[in-house]
C-alpha cells in the first residue's frame, strides 16, 4: 500500500507519504516517506517502536521517533541539520512493498544527491533502503554507492531505533561489557571502558559504544519480551535516554515521555566510512521480537 495523508497524531501541516509493508495476523510496519523514518512496527498487534506524542509531521523537522536514518554526519555539523539531511528529505519508493515467497513482505526506498543534498554535502552518491516485515522480525539492508568518478567520500550512517518500552528503569542491555565508550552527557572526551554485564539507565544516558558486538539483547521491551539486535558493519551502537530536564528542552518529546523509550542504534560513527569512487559499502541489522 502506498497512500497519501496525515503521517501521525499531530495533524500535518503539508500532506505526508507513508508506506506500509502488511504482513497479515496484525503485523505491519509504516515508513514514512519523510527521511523514509520507520514509524510504525506493529507485530500481532503490538507496537515496538516508541514515537513521541508530540512529533511534528510537518514535511520539515525530523520525526521524533521511530527509526530516523541518519547520514551522512551523525551529530552536529557545519554544512547541515544535526545528523545529516537523510532524516529530513523525502526518499522515493524503489520498490513497492511486495510479498516475496516467503510471505515476507518486502520494499525498497532511496535517495540520490540532488540540489539539496549537494548545497551541503557536494558529493555524488545513492542511498539504498531495503527492509523486509518477517513473522517477528524487521530486516534493513542498506547500500551506500559512492557514483562519481574521482571523489573519495567519507560519511556516519546511523539507525536511530527508539524501541517502546513500559518502564526504561527495567530494561538491561546485553553485549556491552568491555566495550569502551565516550560518554556525551559528560562531554569531557574521554574514552571509558564498560564494565557491566548488563547496561540499565537510570540518569540522562548518551553513550557512543564502540567496536560492539553483533549482537545485544535489550529486556522488558512491550509484553515484557526480549527484543534482539543483530547489525552487520555497524560497529558503534550508541544508548541515549534525555530523562526528565532534557526532555523538558526537547520540543517535540512530551515531559513525561522519557521512561517509554531507549534508544539503541547500530551505526558506523566513531570513525568515518570512507568510500572510493565507483564502490559501495553495505551494512544491515535485524530485529527481533524474542
Ligand atoms: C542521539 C545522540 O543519537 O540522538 C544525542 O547521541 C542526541 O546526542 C539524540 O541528543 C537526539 O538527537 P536529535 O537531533 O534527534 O534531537
Amino acid at each position: 500500500m502506498y497512500s497519501s495523508g496525515s503521517g501521525g497524531s499531530n495533524m500535518a501541516a503539508a500532506p505526508t507519504s507513508v508506506v506500509v509493508l502488511d504482513r497479515g495476523n496484525n503485523t505491519t510496519c509504516t515508513i514514512n516517506l519523510h527521511g523514509a523514518t520507520v514509524v510504525s512496527w506493529r507485530v500481532n498487534n503490538q507496537e515496538q517502536l516508541f514515537v513521541s506524542k508530540q512529533a511534528v509531521f510537518d514535511g520539515k523537522k525530523a520525526i521524533r521517533g521511530g527509526i530516523p536514518f541518519v547520514f551522512p554526519q551523525f551529530g552536529s555539523w557545519n554544512y547541515g541539520p544535526q545528523h545529516g539531511f537523510a532524516r529530513v528529505i523525502r526518499w522515493h519508493v524503489e520498490k513497492s512493498p511486495e510479498r516475496l515467497p516467503s510471505g515476507d513482505i518486502e520494499a525498497m526506498f532511496c535517495i540520490v544527491d540532488n540540489e539539496v543534498t549537494r548545497s551541503m554535502w557536494n558529493f555524488p552518491f545513492r542511498l539504498s533502503y531495503r527492509l523486509i516485515l518477517r513473522e517477528k522480525e524487521l530486516h534493513f539492508n542498506i547500500g551506500v554507492y559512492n557514483v562519481g568518478k574521482d571523489v573519495t567520500f567519507s560519511f556516519n550512517l546511523l539507525l536511530h531505533t527508539y524501541f517502546k518500552v513500559p518502564d526504561v528503569r527495567r530494561c538491561q542491555i546485553t553485549g556491552l561489557q568491555g566495550c569502551t565508550f565516550v560518554d556525551k552527557v559528560t562531554r569531557d572526551g574521554a574514552m571509558y571502558q564498560e564494565v557491566r554485564d548488563v547496561v540499565t539507565i537510570n540518569e540522562y544516558t548518551d553513550r557512543v559504544y564502540q567496536n560492539t558486538p553483533q549482537e545485544h539483547i535489550i529486556t522488558n521491551v512491550v509484553s515484557n519480551r526480549k527484543m534482539r539486535i543483530q547489525k552487520y558493519n555497524f560497529p558503534d551502537t550508541v544508548v541515549w535516554n534525555p530523562w526528565v530536564e532534557k526532555a523538558r528542552e526537547i520540543q517535540d518529546f512530551g515531559d513525561d515521555e522519557y521512561p517509554n523509550m531507549i534508544c539503541v542504534e547500530a551505526g558506523h560513527v566513531s570513525a568515518p566510512v570512507i568510500l572510493l569512487p565507483g564502490t559501495a559499502f553495505e551494512a544491515s541489522e535485524i530485529l527481533q521480537v524474542m
